[in-house]
């Protein structure tokens, strides 16, 4: 089997292990406390008057639970849920075809939603307003308007680029809620679920090992105990032990902040080729051979988030702390 073929079919299983550590019911989605608040409220109100939910915008880095979130949505308000990604929608007609299909109080969850072609996102504003459809269709060589009444919905949109939504789009969601990185205690909290979701005991110290490792982020905590987990069967154990976890997260060169490898060479380059900084994002991801959108969404909000960088309005510049972290000295500025 080829290599990629090998990587397809683990990233296949991961996704499959991945989606039956999924919590189905807002009581055992972990941590969000303000944001589970809040739903529960407008859950239940909306509920209580036989209606359908209002719009729903949730937004946030990768791996913090949104998808979960609309599938325990989806579950609490008792209706049927349809997937779709941003961009795999190309043309208004399959977007049309998919709303026209829509059952009373289903749920439409698009993912990535910032990522919607334009001409495609203009079909949702009066669907969403009050469920009325109309698309223009060719028809020889003039054209017609069709117009359709849709079944009440409750469109769910995620994105990590909560800015790059336009004006029109986001005014139409009812509810807006940001998920936010998860303290080191729901981080253990949520190996603690996965641990007897899998069958796997792990030790206390374990556990808060690899919550502090894991950067706030469930995915990244849940794929932490996996190959934790391996590490431990590999010596024919059944329970996850510190020294295993040690052994693991040393061997994945995960450090004590759990940073990874992109995270340490962007922190070196701004320090050693941009003298700390403030440098733009364009010249860092070039200096390191990363794509600027994988840095902006996948690397800098935890960066952020733990004080190691800072935004400034003429770039990015490290903190003393990352300096601490990665023992570096100041570099001597030339002007
Ligand atoms: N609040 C939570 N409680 C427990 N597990 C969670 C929670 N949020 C996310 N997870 C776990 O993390 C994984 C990734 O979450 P996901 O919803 O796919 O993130 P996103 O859509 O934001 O990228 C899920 O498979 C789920 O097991
Ligand atoms: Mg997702």
């Amino acid at each position: 089997m080829s290599e990629r073929l090998l990587d397809a079919k683990k990233n296949a299983l991961e996704e499959e292990v991945e989606i039956s550590l999924r919590p189905q019911y807002l009581n055992e989605y972990i941590g969000q406390e303000s944001l589970k608040s809040n739903l529960r409220v407008f859950m239940g109100a909306a509920l209580h008057r036989g209606e359908t939910l209002d719009h729903v915008l949730i937004y946030g880095p990768p791996g913090l639970g949104k998808t979960t979130l609309a599938y325990v949505i989806a579950n609490e308000m008792k209706g049927k849920i349809r997937v779709i990604n941003g961009p795999s929608i190309e043309r208004t007609g399959d977007l049309a075809a998919i709303l026209a299909d829509l059952e009373p109080g289903d749920i439409l969850f698009i993912d990535e939603i910032h990522r919607l072609p334009r001409v495609v996102e203009e079909v949702l504003y009066s669907a969403m307003e009050d469920f009325q459809l109309s698309i223009l269709l060719p028809r020889d060589g003039s054209s017609k308007t069709i117009n359709l009444t849709l079944a009440p919905f409750t469109l769910i949109g995620a994105t990590t680029r909560a800015g790059d939504l336009s004006a029109p789009l986001r005014s139409r969601f009812g509810i807006v809620e940001k998920i936010n990185f998860y303290n080191e205690k729901e981080i253990a909290g949520i190996i603690t679920r996965t641990s007897g979701v899998l069958k796997t005991p792990i030790s206390e110290k374990a556990t808060s090992l690899i919550a502090k490792r894991s950067r706030g982020t469930p995915r990244i905590a849940n794929r932490l105990f996996r190959r934790v987990r391996d590490f431990a069967n590999y010596a024919r154990k059944n329970d996850i032990s510190q020294e295993d976890a040690l052994k693991a997260l040393d061997a994945l060169k995960v450090d004590c902040l759990g940073l990874d490898d992109v995270d340490i060479r962007y922190l070196t380059a701004i320090i050693e080729r941009f003298h700390g900084g403030p440098v733009g994002l364009e010249a860092v991801a070039s200096a390191i051979g990363e794509e600027i959108m994988n840095l902006e969404d996948v690397y800098e909000p935890y960066l952020l988030q733990i004080g190691l960088i800072n935004r400034t309005p003429r770039g990015r510049v490290v903190s003393e702390k990352a300096y601490a972290h990665l023992k570096k000295n100041h570099q001597k500025k030339l002007f």
